[in-house]
């Protein structure tokens, strides 16, 4: 079957989903931010430092397509539907999930988080940024799941009931 790609904003739930996922379905799993932080030996934070957004954007690309799209579950980083070509690849090659959480939400669950480069920066509207990427989100989802207000194991089995439909 196709791999499965998990998307949606910082703070969705994705990695976790996914881990829930592996166990439940016996897929392998992959993460594209753990993928990049492996293949080019840096991790997240010091790529936005030191090279910046727009070279993560291209790596974040490059290993979008190192991705088994063969009966994996992948977790993707939330900025992977920014690109065109990222959207296209995804609605081609795998079943995408879209998890979508309200800004409430994110908000109350990133409260303490300090390793996301884009959700530290005061600089940046965060709240606007979701806004602005919702509609790319819908662009490539074949599902969509209201994550607010659910666990883990209650979203994971509204995928596995959607993709056994
Ligand atoms: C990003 C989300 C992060 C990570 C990077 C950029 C984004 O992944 O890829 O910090 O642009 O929203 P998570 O969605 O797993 O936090």
């Amino acid at each position: 079957m196709k791999s499965i790609y998990l998307v949606g904003f910082m703070g969705s739930g994705k990695t976790s989903i996914a881990t829930y996922l592996q166990s439940a379905l016996k897929w392998s799993v992959q993460d594209t931010d753990q993928m990049i932080e492996e293949h080019y030996q840096m991790n997240i934070p010091t790529i936005f430092k030191e090279k910046g957004e727009e070279t993560f954007r291209e790596y974040e690309t490059n290993i979008l397509h190192m991705t088994n799209n063969e009966n994996t579950i992948v977790a993707t980083g939330g900025g992977i539907i920014e690109k065109d070509l990222n959207r296209k690849w995804l609605r081609t090659n795998g079943t995408v999930v879209f998890l979508q959480t309200s800004w409430e939400e994110i908000e109350r669950r990133l409260m303490d988080d300090v390793s996301r480069p884009i959700w530290n920066n005061q600089s940046r509207d965060k709240q606007q940024l979701l806004e602005k990427r919702l509609p790319k989100y819908l662009e490539v989802a074949d599902y969509v799941i209201y994550t607010d207000g659910k666990s883990v194991e209650e979203i994971a089995s509204e995928i596995i009931s959607k993709i056994n439909a």
